[in-house]
């Protein structure tokens, strides 16, 4: 397997481009430019090499064999839950439960943990910057409940009103989940202070770190949160596998989530128990090749280093920043004090969908639409708008080839 070409300081974009083998191919006769990182982010050449390696040299299915095969996959299974707790910060393994994504993540605490104690006239708090991720599930919950949905409300430039959160938080409220950073607008939330809040009144906390893991450390035990949902494609791994961090006494007080081999100790007809923590919420055969996959994702980023990171990133939303900025009839959407690796923004009479199409023709990649957070859109009294998000690889040039990009989208519309 090819070890994570890159090392740590001083943080070397060319080198961290050469290890993404898809940066090197045109779109549309032109070189790719992608700032699409919020939807997905590209893979670096170790993760596709632990996922070859797993197929090719030592495929079998996880904690059932006694044969060497199923032993190396377990090892290197449970050697990425053990890479993906110390990137967490989690206090043990038995805190890393995994899942399919940051959806499910959510839905394993909304109905194995929520649910069970949500009675009418309970409540569920939530803020106006939530993807749908973070909506639907608690929105399903309550309505089968008879609870309610709040959201605690958001100003003009995207960022959280803590005082109205903070006022929110009552005896009915069973849960606060919120988004560490927004995939709409970039607003990174205080979360800290937000479990502090919540906990001071003895409300459990899930933050929903889909957009935040890949672009700051995130340390659980700092953050003092019950739950911290991640999804693995979007921190260079592969789809279709995702982490619930959560506090060991949480989910042993939990019923399990989904039924099926691998979470029981026994099975009788007329009973069943569970398995240890976290296999409990592990049911059926797991994404072994997933997880492994994920593990080498980690590996990759603890190697570039995630302060580098942060910092290359915040360089460039400024750089980038100012760069919209200076277009005439370009508008950002969402522009908080605090802030990552998003550039959200309309163009005056252009609709996203224009800009998108024409971009792409540049070879340039960016997102237009709700983003899966259409109350955003309501928020702000737009339909969409076209997104450029970052990732480490990403350069002033990447920048600078959106800005061109725009250019002949005005003149298309002029
Ligand atoms: C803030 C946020 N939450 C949740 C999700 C859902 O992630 P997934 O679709 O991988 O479950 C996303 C994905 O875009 C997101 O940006």
């Amino acid at each position: 397997m090819t070890p994570p070409a890159a090392t740590s300081a001083p943080f070397d974009v060319a080198r961290v481009r050469a290890d993404f083998p898809i940066l090197r191919r045109k779109v549309r006769g032109k070189p790719l430019v992608y700032l699409d990182n919020a939807a997905t982010t590209q893979k670096p050449q170790a993760v596709l090499d632990a996922l070859t390696h797993y197929y090719t040299d030592i495929n079998a299915n996880v904690h059932r064999g006694v044969h060497e095969l199923s032993g190396l996959a377990t090892d290197a299974y449970e050697g990425a839950r053990e890479k993906i707790r110390a990137f967490f910060n989690a206090r043990s393994v038995q805190e890393i439960v995994y899942t399919r994504n940051a959806t499910e993540s959510i839905n394993l605490v909304a109905y194995a943990f929520v649910r069970p104690a949500l009675a009418a006239g309970d409540e569920v708090l939530i803020t106006a910057m939530e993807h749908h991720s973070n909506i639907v599930p608690w929105q399903l919950v309550c309505e089968e409940r008879g609870a309610r949905l709040r959201v605690a409300p958001i100003d003009d430039r995207g960022a959280l009103i803590l005082d109205e959160l903070d006022r929110l938080i009552g005896p009915q409220t069973k849960i606060v989940s919120v988004a560490h950073m927004s995939n709409a607008l970039g607003t990174i939330n205080p979360v800290a202070e937000i479990v502090a809040m919540a906990h001071a009144r003895g409300v459990p906390v899930l933050i929903d770190g889909s957009q935040a893991a890949y672009h700051m450390p995130v340390d659980v035990q700092a953050l003092g949160c019950d739950f911290y949902a991640a999804t693995g494609h979007k921190l260079y791994g592969p789809t279709g596998i995702g982490v619930l961090v959560a506090r060991a006494e949480r989910l042993e007080a939990m019923p399990p989530f989904l039924g099926g081999g691998d979470m029981i100790r026994s099975v009788t007809f007329e009973r069943s128990t569970w398995n240890d923590l976290p296999y409990k919420f592990e049911a059926g055969t797991p994404n072994i090749a997933g997880a492994i996959g994920l593990g080498a994702a980690i590996d990759y980023i603890q190697a570039v280093g995630r302060d580098a990171i942060a910092a290359h990133e915040q360089e460039l939303l400024r750089y980038g920043t100012g760069l919209l900025e200076s277009i005439p009839g370009v508008r950002l959407i969402g522009t908080a004090p605090v802030k990552s690796s998003i550039l959200s923004f309309v163009m005056e009479g252009i609709h996203p969908h224009d800009i998108g199409t024409i971009v792409d023709r540049e070879g340039v990649a960016v997102r237009t639409g709700h983003h899966c957070a259409q109350p955003v859109m309501d928020r702000f009294g737009i339909p969409a708008t076209a997104r450029a998000s970052l990732a480490m690889y990403n350069t002033r040039e990447d920048l600078d080839a959106l800005a061109r990009a725009l250019g002949k989208v005005r003149e298309v519309f002029s």
